[in-house]
């Protein structure tokens, strides 16, 4: 079984489940970038929504299958990967921990997951990479002309990064209100990282039929949201489509990512790979996106809990309990690997009663009891 690597972190016995993270997480964490980190676009209904696309997907379960061998290993842009699991670009990493994006890479470089980094990071990209031999990718918010793109792209394979990817849903920054209501100012929006706005605004297919003309890397389109788009961007040539509304922190009051995903999917074929992310805070998550196809899953704010928590050992940790309940899921549907399960997996169902929150994946949780447990 994949579980054998277990406790590679060295963490086991200290956080053994994933709400855990959250807890510990709380308390180092400065009020202002905890609301920055957990919250949403002004009603915060599309992270809601996120959640509930999910819960409202039951499993289907398949017995007598021999499930005594199980393997939660796949691979990503052709390399083997530990669990289809990337740790997604974030920016402000520094909030979270000291050593920002270099602590992630140890704790995906430790683990063997990929992961992105975030053009809103201040250490240098090749620092980074260097922290990993797992799949390795630069994200970019597009702040700049053509020329400034092909820098990037230059930065990007001197570093060695596998793919590169250009986040498409940010043409206007949103009103993330706890942020505003806090007065919050976040450094990384001023000063040259938050300069270039009007590039993002203005950024339209043209560029990405440039880009493909120009560049040989895998280019990664990350925020599409419907089949039209996903379309486009096949015909286009892009190679990989990331299904993502930005964890709910964009455009309010659009679909949960497992809503979209399937019409996505559908629209792609088998002409390019589909990732996605929103809300996966569970092995049943991941087990649910994977029965519907995708390459693999990507998280945001799960990954930021274990980092403040315990920085790269507790990120190493949080992805041993993934990989645990991951193997529980695969064993309790009744399949050995990825390749076992399909759609027939899946119940499309109403969603459940309780109304779904960015913390409801994780019923133990009780941010106002002193100690880690929260039982
Ligand atoms: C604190 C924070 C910062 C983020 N910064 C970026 C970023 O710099 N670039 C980007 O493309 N997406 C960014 N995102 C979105 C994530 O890459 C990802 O799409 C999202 O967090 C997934 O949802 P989840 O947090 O519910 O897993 C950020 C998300 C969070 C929570």
């Amino acid at each position: 079984m994949s579980t054998e690597n277990t406790n590679t972190s060295g963490l086991e016995g200290d956080y053994d489940t994933l709400h855990e993270f959250i807890k510990a997480a709380k308390m180092r964490t400065h009020p202002d970038a905890w609301d920055y980190l957990t919250g949403g676009t002004e009603t915060e209904t599309t992270l809601r929504r996120n959640r509930a696309a999910i819960d409202r997907i039951a499993l289907r379960p398949r017995v007598l299958r021999d499930v005594s061998e199980i393997d939660a290993t796949s691979t990503f842009l052709g390399k083997k990967v530990r669990l289809p699991v990337m740790m997604g670009p974030v920016g402000g990493l520094g909030s979270f921990h000291e050593d920002a994006g270099m602590e992630v890479a140890r704790g995906a470089g430790k683990f063997g997951a990929p992961m992105m980094l975030s053009s809103v990071s201040t250490q240098p990209l090749n620092e980074v990479a260097a922290q990993t031999n797992s799949p390795f990718v630069f994200q970019l918010y597009v702040r700049g002309d053509s020329d400034v793109i092909d820098a990037r792209v230059d930065t990007a394979l001197e570093a060695g990064c596998d793919a590169f990817c250009m986040t498409v849903d940010t043409a206007v920054y949103s009103r993330r209100e706890r942020d505003i209501a806090r007065r919050f100012k976040k450094p990384w929006r001023s000063g040259t990282l938050g300069a270039g706005m009007e590039y993002q605004a203005a950024l339209s297919w043209k560029e990405i039929e440039r880009f493909k003309a120009k560049h040989k890397i895998p280019l990664i389109l990350k925020g599409i949201g419907t089949a039209e788009d996903a379309t486009i961007a096949v015909e286009h040539g892009v190679e990989v489509i990331y299904v993502s509304n930005h964890g709910g922190r964009q455009l309010d009051h659009g679909r949960g990512s497992m809503d979209v995903l399937p019409e996505v999917l559908d629209a792609v074929g088998d002409k390019a790979k589909v990732i996605v992310d929103g809300s996966f805070s569970r092995g049943t998550d991941i087990v649910k996106a994977m029965a519907m196809g995708v390459e693999a899953v990507g998280i945001g704010r799960l990954y930021c809990y274990a980092l403040s928590a315990a920085g790269h050992n507790g990120i190493t940790r949080m992805y041993e309990i993934l990989e645990n309940e991951i193997v529980s899921a695969l064993g309790l549907v009744g399949a050995t690997s990825y390749a076992d399960l399909s759609k027939s997996h899946l119940h499309f169902g109403e969603p459940l009663v309780t109304e779904p929150n960015v913390f409801s994946a994780f019923p133990l949780l009780n941010l106002d009891d002193p100690g880690y447990g929260g039982r």
